[in-house]
């Protein structure tokens, strides 16, 4: 929502006047003042007139677990366990899943109670770069690098994957770098080569690199500049 907006909605006054008010440096956001009417505050920001609070700021909480294979990458399941029996129960509330993994995936998975920064996050159009350690079944053949640079047609999608890079680690392990978050999308990447993902494991999701000091199911706030960074 603009500043302006929420100046005059929570304040009870014109738009006129909260634009004035802003206009003047009597509004402060997180602290500082702010003089630009359209600047974006969200549900975590601490808005204040004259001192007194328009709106104060909602905890927000950024997750990162190193999952497990076997627990789902959902908030409730009547079947399988889910990721939130590995977080402390104090922190559940409205947490949702920034790209989920699945079942017998592992890896970096990120939660938070931030939707406009999840959806940054996972957005196909933003293109953050997801990196993926895979073994699969069958030798990764010569062919498999430029596929994924050109592309793989997704029927059920009716769409071409982005330009995805491969590093070729050993006869069936690779880093595979994609630019979205469709549904197996890499394991139907490789199934399209002819190939069959045996274990897929997340290690980086654009500049927040999985914790090397978390072992499987260990989770840690994220860093400010971890945050910032997306
Ligand atoms: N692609 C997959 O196929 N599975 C995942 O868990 C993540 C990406």
């Amino acid at each position: 929502m603009k500043l302006s907006r929420m100046v005059s909605n929570q304040n009870g006054v014109s738009r006129k006047r909260a634009n004035a008010l802003i206009a003047t440096g009597r509004v402060s956001v997180n602290g500082k003042v702010c003089r630009n009417t359209q600047h974006d505050v969200s549900e975590f920001c601490a808005v204040t007139a004259d001192g007194d609070v328009i709106q104060q700021a909602r905890p927000s909480r950024y997750i990162m677990l190193n999952k497990p294979a076997g627990y789902l990458s959902a908030t409730v399941d009547d079947i399988h366990p889910t990721v939130l029996k590995l977080i402390d129960p104090a922190l559940h509330e409205d947490l949702h899943i920034g790209g989920r993994l699945d079942r017998a995936s592992t890896g970096l998975l990120i939660l938070t109670n931030d939707g406009n920064w999840s959806r940054r996050l996972t957005e196909p159009e933003i293109k953050i770069p997801k990196v993926y350690r895979v073994t699969t079944e069958n030798p990764i053949t010569a062919d498999t690098h430029q596929r994924f640079s050109d592309g793989i047609w997704f029927e059920y999608e009716q769409l071409t994957t982005s330009p995805a890079q491969i590093e070729v680690l050993d006869e069936r392990e690779a880093r595979i770098t994609i630019y979205e978050g469709r549904y197996h999308q890499v394991k139907r990447m490789f199934h399209a080569v002819g190939n069959r993902v045996t274990s897929l494991h997340r290690e980086r999701m654009g500049r927040i690199q999985l914790d090397d000091e978390l072992t499987a199911g260990e989770h840690r706030p994220l860093t400010a500049e971890e945050i910032a960074s997306v």
